[in-house]
């Protein structure tokens, strides 16, 4: 009887803990725990060049080349792990990454407040701006006639926040690829985009084709930085990666990246 009073106890405390665990959700991956599984696993969204856009080239991994792919060979080579990139549309890196299916996301995320609120960010590795991409001709030569246009974006990212705060009429796609052929097909009349992509994807455009798209001087904000993202629960991993990045940065390891792809380089502003 006694027994029985116990293996009860036991059985009724196992389900709770069990049922406490599944609800407390996924918590993310810590550095130790990335060294005993030997593998770091970022996520990204490869329609984004130079950081990352699809390749089967020397230096790819997974199918996907640029900046952000070299950053982490590096980061995962120090860290003694193999590294394993996972594709996607951008608005799932960031939702896998609340959820903690992957250990980083790193697809030159801006760093923003409202995201931070969901998970970690690195510190950062370079800044950024949005600029207004139009067809040479456009009425639209800056952010004052951007005022009852259409305008298309990537879905999920800062662009889309920036134009629908600003009133616009926004079409968002999942691919960045879509949100310019939105442009040049005549959809939209103006594409809202970062400028290191939108310098390599107009240039890469207006080779192919005959006719041309325009990067706009004005831009539409100026003040953003890329940085990594983890999930809540992968502190001491981001606090790894930090350490990493600093040296890189210091070293001109990260410029040197940049160089390779013949990006300029913007320092964060920390
Ligand atoms: N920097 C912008 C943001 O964080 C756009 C990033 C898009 N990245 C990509 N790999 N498609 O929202």
């Amino acid at each position: 009887m006694k027994i029985l009073k116990k293996i009860l106890i036991v059985a009724l405390a196992l389900a709770l803990a069990a049922l406490a665990f599944t609800s407390c959700g996924k918590k993310g991956t810590t550095l130790d725990d990335v060294k005993k599984s030997g593998q770091l696993v970022v996520a990204t969204s490869p329609d984004f060049p130079p950081f990352e856009d699809l390749g089967n080239g020397e230096g790819s991994v997974d199918g996907v080349v640029g900046i952000d792919v070299d950053i982490f060979k590096i980061i995962a080579e120090k860290l003694g792990v193999k590294l394993v990139i996972k594709s996607m549309d951008f608005d799932a890196v960031l939702a896998g990454i609340s959820a903690a299916k992957y250990d980083i996301g790193a697809a030159g995320i801006s760093k923003d407040p409202d995201r931070a609120k969901n998970m970690l960010f690195s510190d950062p590795y370079c800044s950024a701006s949005q600029v207004i991409v139009v067809k040479e001709g456009s009425s639209i030569s800056g952010k004052a006639d951007l005022a009852g246009k259409k305008i298309s974006v990537q879905t999920g990212t800062t662009a889309e926040n920036l134009c629908m705060s600003a009133g616009y009429s926004v079409s968002a796609f999942a691919s960045n690829n879509d949100a310019q052929a939105a442009l040049t097909t005549g959809k939209v009349d103006a594409w809202v985009i970062d400028d290191l992509t939108a310098g390599e994807m107009v240039a890469k455009y207006n080779a192919e084709n005959t006719d041309s798209l325009v990067i706009l001087k004005e831009a539409l904000s100026a003040d953003e930085s890329y940085a990594f993202i983890a999930s809540f629960g992968s502190e001491s991993l981001v606090a790894e990666i930090n350490k990493i990045l600093a040296g890189m940065i210091d070293d001109g390891t990260i410029e040197s990246i940049f160089a390779k792809y013949d990006a300029p380089y913007f320092a964060p502003e920390k």
